[in-house]
């Protein structure tokens, strides 16, 4: 059976609000919970890890869910609360590992990710969303040096699902490496691993600045009425 971590112990700094960004209220409801009643709804997932900022020890009352829970204090950096929720989530091989600041996630794009890693024998499924704006390469001082491919280039999302294996193998390396990696994907990649891209909507944004929780709460919103 698959396992999950939700990393939701960052400050939230350029959403700049009054609390922890896992813990904002949007559409009723904290953040955090909104992907964790989603994951906790997937039937592969039999135990979910919460890593949770400092001053937050205890999850927000989610009411009762089909799967069970761990709170865990989570760490400085994104890869140390993913390893802290990993040495708290149990046995469960694959680890599914998603961001709490993205709340529109879909038990359907859970479970493409999922069956990516069990059907295609690769060590990483990610998803992203193609990406729709041209992208160009720049200096510093603002001259372009090249416009890349649009077509091959990804802007990459949560969830990542991981053979276990390989995900304990990628995050034994030094803080200093932890503390530079954006998704853990590349912690594989830089281990020499295999990693596949699942196409997923850009409706699975992370909420970041004030003007994507705006977005959020709107689409949200609509998903309430669907
Ligand atoms: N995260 C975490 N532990 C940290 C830092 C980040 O668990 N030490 C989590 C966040 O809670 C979030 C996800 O990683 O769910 C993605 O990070 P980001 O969107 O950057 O959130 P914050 O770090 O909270 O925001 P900011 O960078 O604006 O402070
Ligand atoms: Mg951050």
């Amino acid at each position: 059976m698959a396992v999950a971590l939700i990393v939701a112990a960052g400050s939230g700094e350029r959403l700049g609000a009054d609390k922890p960004k896992a813990f904002v209220e949007v559409g009723g409801k904290p953040l955090l919970l909104w992907s964790l009643h989603v994951l906790a709804g997937v039937a592969a997932i039999e135990r979910i890890a919460v890593a949770l900022p400092p001053g937050q020890e205890v999850l927000p009352d989610c009411g009762p869910v089909d799967c069970q829970l761990v709170a865990v204090p989570g760490g400085r950096t994104r890869s140390e609360s993913v390893s802290l929720a990993l040495a708290a989530v149990g046995p469960g091989d694959p680890v599914l590992i998603h961001d709490a600041a993205r709340p529109l996630v879909s038990a359907q794009l859970i479970e493409a990710v999922l069956a990516a890693v069990a059907e295609e024998g690769v060590d990483a499924a990610i998803a992203a969303s193609s990406v729709t704006d041209t992208i160009k390469l720049a200096r510093p001082d603002g001259t372009v040096v090249k416009t890349l491919d649009r077509a091959s280039l990804w802007a990459v999302q949560t969830p990542q699902v991981f053979d276990r294996a390989a995900l304990e193998r990628a995050l034994d390396v030094g803080p200093d490496v932890l503390a530079q990696a954006t998704d853990d994907a590349w912690l594989v990649e830089r281990a020499g691993g295999t990693v596949t891209v699942v196409p997923a909507p850009p409706e699975n944004l992370k909420v970041t600045t004030p003007l994507d929780l705006r977005v959020a709460e709107g689409l949200l919103a609509g998903r309430g009425r669907a």
